[in-house]
């Protein structure tokens, strides 16, 4: 792995005409960044365009990953994606129980460890995304929480040869312009980063999300035990991209 971990996390924002032309005019370019920086990219469009990044691949530095997948292996779910065609078009990770999918689509934690089982099983790394809301930092709650999501992630995980990844996004975080202060979030990562392994018996990478910027990257490269970022809207333009991983 590479010293640093990128993860563009294009949620509904980038079209599939939109994609085709990032991959025509900046694959490429993205290609020879993340060798030039020795950075990793995952790049995680629509599940509709996964198939465009598929032609790119393999590369070594940059990744392809879907933003969610189905907690079946296969069946009469209408709508859903399995992992194991995740797997066949190249995919090496996945976004789950991303705050905006707990939010509108009610997933609770036990679905999201289904769902990191799934994957787990087609040696796709679940990047499990955690985070506690505004009132419940308040209330001092962020530890209990981040841990209560956790629980059953963990309990799949430890009973497996599966890797996983977790992702800390405070939801107050997410596309505010608010970050945390980095002593808050350097504890938070150090307290769960220890109890997550503690209970897997595994070293697991940590990456912070939530308003990742070019002014803010370089303060957040600074956290100790943070593998990478995972970023919303500033990764779908290709200059600001740049700007961060360079
Ligand atoms: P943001 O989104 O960088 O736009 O805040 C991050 C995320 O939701 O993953």
């Amino acid at each position: 792995m590479a010293s640093f971990t990128y993860i563009a996390n294009w949620k509904m924002n980038v079209s599939l005409q939109q994609a085709k032309r990032f991959y025509e005019e900046h694959w490429e370019d993205l290609d020879n960044l993340t060798a030039t920086t020795n950075s990793s990219v995952v790049l995680c469009p629509s599940f509709v365009a996964l198939n465009i990044y598929s032609t790119g691949l393999p590369s070594k530095n940059l990744h392809l990953g879907a933003q969610d997948c189905s907690p079946y292996t296969s069946g009469p779910y209408t709508g859903d994606i399995d992992a194991l065609s995740l797997h066949q078009l190249g995919c090496t990770f996945c976004i789950v129980g991303h705050s905006e999918r707990r939010r509108t689509h009610q997933e609770s934690n036990e679905l999201i460890a289904q769902k990191v089982a799934q994957l787990q099983l087609q040696k796709i790394t679940p990047i499990v995304c955690i985070g506690e809301s505004a009132q419940e930092k308040e209330a001092g709650k962020t530890l209990a929480i981040l841990e209560q999501q956790l629980k059953p992630v963990l309990t799949v995980t430890a009973a497996t040869e599966g890797s996983l990844c977790i992702a800390y996004e405070p939801i107050w975080a997410i596309g505010s312009g608010n970050t945390p202060h980095l002593n808050d979030l350097t504890h938070t990562i150090a307290t769960v980063k220890n109890y997550v392994e503690t209970y897997t018996h595994k070293k697991i990478p940590f990456l912070y999300g939530g308003s990742v910027t070019s002014e803010n990257i370089s303060a957040l490269r600074t956290v100790p035990l943070l593998s990478g970022v995972l970023i919303g809207s500033a990764s779908t333009d290709f200059n600001s991209l740049k700007k961060i991983v360079s």
